[in-house]
């Protein structure tokens, strides 16, 4: 959560600063601010968004070819003119840009005060650079040197990046446990929280590790150093980013460019793993980990939000094909409940971001208990990705929209390559039923592009449902999952609350919600259970409840029962939750058009939850 943006060179620092502001907006976008140095450090901040910033620097001074800008999610402090960042040290001489927590910092801020500090705001980030300035007083030391005595007193996690106004050829970085990529231009370094606002500059990238320090002197070569100034060589890495995912191309929001980009993305997330006579699946990071894959006693999935049910649909998937017992953790809950993990289990991350500081906790907790960490991540490295002993990325390209979309599609792809390959490695799967399952999974893409086509069809069915209050989603076996993440994408853009239940749990309880003004999104695509789903659909209809119903093409009895239906192509139920989902992404969006809320910015919430 919140986005930094850093920048020293021969150009001018402002419009790099806003353009990478702008990108990396979906980190939060609570208030925004820049600092620029050059005989000075000129400070501008603003609650709200980029674009009010942009609108507050009219006609002020923004010359300067050093500088750093932040975008924020609030954590301590509520969202205002003077929490935004950047921070000034007392004297004004130095200035910061925090993203992450410092959890000690009320111990600092007291000790600091009695030293006779004057605090301005009430964050954790002000403590931080005003610590740096009294240590350098004090130790009477260059910054790198106060910036590292600083930072071995503080607990908690961070990325940072500092200016003075001493010397203006001088930005330094520092990151632990939130992220923080370099980018290596000609006589100019770039900064950011992930490599957004770089690629268009450069494709040379150094990703900080934890406790690393990036020194960035201008007309000099990048240096790295640790906390406890251990030299570093940088490990520059080439960036491969497609510039047209982060535009949306004539989209009104990123949201449904990236639904309308699943066919893709899910195409792209096959794309090398399935051989050309479909035969064979083969994913690096499993093929060095093969042996402990397949006699692991026990894979236990972590993730959280729309992860979360991607790894929920991945344990069916596995459970079924595989016949490891498979178990599926919030990490939030996994990392303080002392959960019993040894050298047998395999451990799977599963996140977008590959920032989630619950995740990243979860797996740190599963590795000292030995057993062996895997990561299912979008983001190249990521601090997650980083982190795993081994990995397979999924291939969906820059999310962007705060609500996950195209995420989760290749998520379940690639946990349903991974169940299909160790399936055929272990034997657990009959060559027949392996062939049919990898030429339905091929024809995905297709199916998907084919679903889209409903998108008119929903849109005028949430005119319909636009001022509901509640939503109940329902769904059974693999579809279950499917109905957690459209109750989640609903609440989230919309604002509407929803929930998402097994459908036979309704009777034990939200069945007594039920009345004329309830919609009731039932999802019953052909599976062996369609026949009790009916059932279900029954007892919602005798309680005057209205059905929308996703339906397998030419069904008759759901489609006869429902109040509204959507109707999707046949596929294997193993594989349905990558075709019934899509119906569900296009009703929250249209919901949430017809609302007139923040589609790709909802309220409270950010796309990369790097806070506890
Ligand atoms: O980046 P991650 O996949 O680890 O993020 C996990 C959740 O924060 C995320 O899925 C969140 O629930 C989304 N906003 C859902 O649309």
């Amino acid at each position: 959560m919140c986005g930094i943006v850093g920048y020293i060179g021969s150009k001018q620092a402002y419009p790099i600063l806003i353009n990478g502001l702008k990108r990396l907006e979906y980190r939060g976008y609570d208030s925004a601010g820049v600092a620029l140095l050059d005989d000075g450090i000129k400070l501008y901040k603003t609650k709200g968004k980029v674009a009010d910033l942009e609108e507050y620097v009219k006609n002020k001074d923004i010359t300067g070819t050093t500088g750093i800008a932040h975008t924020r999610w609030a954590t301590h402090g509520e969202p205002n003119n003077v929490n935004a960042h950047p921070h000034l040290s007392e004297s004004g001489d130095i200035a910061v840009i925090h993203n992450g927590i410092i959890e000690n910092y009320d111990i600092l801020k007291e000790k600091l005060k009695k030293l006779g500090i004057k605090f301005v705001s009430q964050t954790d980030t002000e403590v931080l650079v005003q610590l740096i300035e009294y240590v350098q007083k004090m130790e009477k030391v260059d910054l790198v040197t106060a910036v590292q005595l600083a930072l071995s007193q503080v607990i908690g996690a961070y990325a940072i990046v500092i200016i003075s106004k001493a010397d203006p050829d001088l930005l330094i970085a520092a990151r632990k446990g939130s992220p923080l990529v370099v980018g290596i231009g000609e006589d100019e370094f770039f900064l950011a929280s992930d490599a957004s606002p770089i690629v268009e500059y450069t494709r040379e990238v150094v990703y900080l590790d934890d406790e690393e320090i990036a020194i960035m002197r201008r007309g000099e070569k990048l240096q790295i150093k640790t906390i406890r100034n251990q030299e570093k060589t940088p490990f520059v890495e080439k960036l491969e980013m497609d510039l047209n995912h982060l535009e949306k191309e004539g989209f009104d929001h990123f949201m449904l460019k990236e639904i309308f980009e699943q066919p893709k993305s899910i195409r792209d997330s096959i794309r090398g793993r399935l051989n050309l006579n479909k035969d064979r699946i083969s994913m690096a990071g499993i093929i060095d980990f093969e042996k402990e894959f397949l006699n692991a006693g026990r894979i236990t999935f972590i993730a959280a939000g729309t992860s979360w049910h991607a790894a929920k649909v991945g344990e069916y998937l596995i459970e079924e094909l595989v016949r490891i017992p498979v178990e599926v953790e919030y990490a939030s809950e996994f990392r303080y409940r002392n959960p019993i993990i040894d050298k047998t289990d395999i451990v799977i991350a599963v996140s977008q971001s590959g920032e989630t500081a619950d995740t990243l906790a979860a797996m740190q907790l599963a590795k000292s208990k030995g057993a062996l960490v895997y990561s299912i991540c979008n983001v190249v490295g990521s601090s997650i990705a980083r982190a795993a002993d081994a990995g397979s990325y999924t291939h969906a390209g820059p999310e962007i929209g705060v609500a996950s979309t195209k995420a989760f599609t290749a998520q379940v792809t690639v946990l349903t390559l991974m169940a299909l390959g160790l399936a055929q490695k272990k034997g657990t799967i009959t060559k027949e039923r392996f062939d049919h399952l990898v030429n339905e999974l091929d024809m995905i893409p297709a199916k998907v592009e084919e679903t889209l086509k409903i998108s008119e069809q929903v849109k005028e069915i949430s005119k319909i449902f636009t001022y509901s209050r509640n939503f109940l989603y329902l769904g059974r076996g693999y579809n279950f999952p499917v109905a957690l993440e459209g109750a989640l994408k609903l609440k989230e853009i919309s604002y509407i609350h929803a929930e998402g239940y097994p459908a036979a749990e309704m009777k034990h309880g939200p069945i007594a919600l039920i009345d004329k003004k309830m919609p009731v999104v039932v999802i019953a695509p052909d599976s062996v259970i369609y026949d009790k789903v009916v059932s279900n659909i029954q007892e919602i209809k005798a309680r005057k409840g209205k059905v929308i119903a996703i339906v397998t093409k030419g069904d008759t009895v759901v489609a006869g029962l429902s109040d509204y239906v959507f109707e999707v192509p046949h596929t294997d139920e193993l594989l349905s939750p990558l075709i019934s989902v899509i119906p569900l992404q296009l009703l929250a969006y249209y919901v949430a058009v017809m609302r007139d809320c923040e589609i790709d910015q909802p309220r409270n919430l950010a796309k990369s939850v790097t806070v506890e």
